[in-house]
């Protein structure tokens, strides 16, 4: 719930959403600030190597802390961005050194003809091309996903427990995200993150047992901290769990966390926030990532933009602003031009990228946008 002592918000610019001009009222030539300008830099000298794309705001779950159980305000279907629109914008910021793709939703695997899209986004010879997804689908799309050129999936699995996952995605059935992590696991994913958002007085007493079951079957675990998303309004304070926290009742489930050693955080692919520790369990060393969005933020070290359904270029997840690409992708350029001028766009969003985001404990400081319509 909302909390109480919330300023008016995410407001920051006079209470209304901010979109940023996406290119001045004369367009600058083809190239002047394009792709032959070098990589992609924001206003604080952050390098954005990695973009995280929305292919939908659908979910068939409607999880607690992401969506009310009503849903949410759907884009018009017309606005959502094509497959020829997504590659092309991939393709674009691939010439300024982004390499690294995520897909992710609302849910991803609720778009029609996946496997044809990551087949497409496959052939563009990314250095790693991911999906986030809830899993529910998983059971018969890894294989499929696989074989289309996917190289990672996230999984979210906030609890071990049938009936505390019907209540958290209210429309979830813990058995078939189960039989999707191993349906992944035959189909040769490796590395493969089981994403929890740990809650207090709902999944604390399972973090260990999280563990235990992603390192039984070479996954790694990663607890994240709830983050006040739609102005809070999915936000319970009293379930906060930071991550100081969540160290403490790790380290007395499995023992001391050796380190937030940077190596082991290079050694594992991913290039989200997560900072990784390791245990020693069952005779080796094992990961665990922690995500602090929230107690212990990882702003100075953002490389990443996110890319709506509908072709808004966020970048960052903690505000509503947003460049519109989809009105350059509709422009009728075509070719290196449509390139070119979907670079400048991008850069001129990039230079105005905040230096962090302000959310609380208390459950302040989100963007009005919902999780599910942003894309985590
Ligand atoms: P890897 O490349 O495997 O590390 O992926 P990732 O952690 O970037 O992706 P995933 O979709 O699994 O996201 C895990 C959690 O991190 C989700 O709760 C995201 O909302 C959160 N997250 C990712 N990027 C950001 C960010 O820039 N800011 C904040 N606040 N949270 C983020
Ligand atoms: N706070 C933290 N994580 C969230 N996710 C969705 N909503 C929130 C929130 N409010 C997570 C999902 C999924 C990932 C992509 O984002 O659980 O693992
Ligand atoms: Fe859907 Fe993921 Fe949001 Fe849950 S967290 S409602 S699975 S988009």
């Amino acid at each position: 719930m909302k909390s109480e002592s919330c300023q008016t918000d995410t407001d920051r610019r006079d209470g209304v959403p901010v979109h940023l001009p996406i290119l001045s009222e004369k367009p600058l030539p083809v190239g002047a600030l394009g792709v032959s300008a070098g990589p992609l830099i924001d206003g604080l000298a952050r390098r954005i190597r990695y973009v995280r794309i929305s292919l939908t705001d659908r979910c068939n779950y409607r999880c607690t802390y992401c969506m009310p159980d009503e849903g949410i305000e759907l884009a018009p279907r017309a606005d959502v961005l094509s497959f020829e629109e997504l590659e092309a914008t991939v393709r674009a910021l691939q010439t300024v050194g982004v390499e690294r793709v995520r897909l992710t939703g609302g849910e991803p695997t609720v778009r029609k003809d996946l496997i044809e899209l990551v087949t497409r986004l496959g052939r563009l010879g990314l250095q790693d091309l991911a999906l986030s997804t809830n899993g529910e689908r998983l059971a018969e799309l890894a294989l499929p996903l696989r074989r289309a050129g996917l190289h990672r999936l996230n999984v979210s699995v906030d609890t071990l427990k049938p009936d505390r996952f019907a209540q958290v995605t209210r429309r979830g059935n813990l058995a078939n995200v189960l039989a999707g992590l191993d349906a992944a696991r035959a189909a040769g994913f490796a590395y493969t993150k089981l994403n929890c958002v740990a809650m207090r007085g709902f999944n604390d007493d399972e973090l260990g047992a999280l563990c235990r079951y992603a390192w039984d079957r070479d996954m790694i675990p990663r607890f994240i901290e709830l983050m006040p998303m739609a102005e809070g309004q999915l936000f319970y304070p009293g379930t906060f769990l930071s991550v100081a926290e969540q160290r403490k009742i790790l380290t007395a489930e499995l023992g001391p966390l050796l380190s937030d050693a940077p190596d082991a955080e290079s050694a594992l692919p991913g290039v989200g926030p997560a900072r990784y520790a390791l245990v020693r369990y069952a005779g080796s060393l094992r990961k665990v990532g922690l995500i602090s969005a929230v107690s212990e933020p990882f702003c100075d070290t953002c490389n990443r933009v996110r890319l709506s359904a509908t072709g808004q270029l966020h970048a960052c997840l903690a505000y509503d602003d947003a460049i519109d690409l989809r009105r350059v992708l509709r422009s009728g350029l075509v070719g290196d031009a449509l390139l070119d001028r979907l670079v400048q766009a991008a850069r001129g969003g990039l230079s105005d990228k905040r230096a962090s985001h302000v959310f609380s404990e208390s459950g302040c400081g989100g963007p009005r946008k919902h999780m599910v319509s942003i894309g985590g």
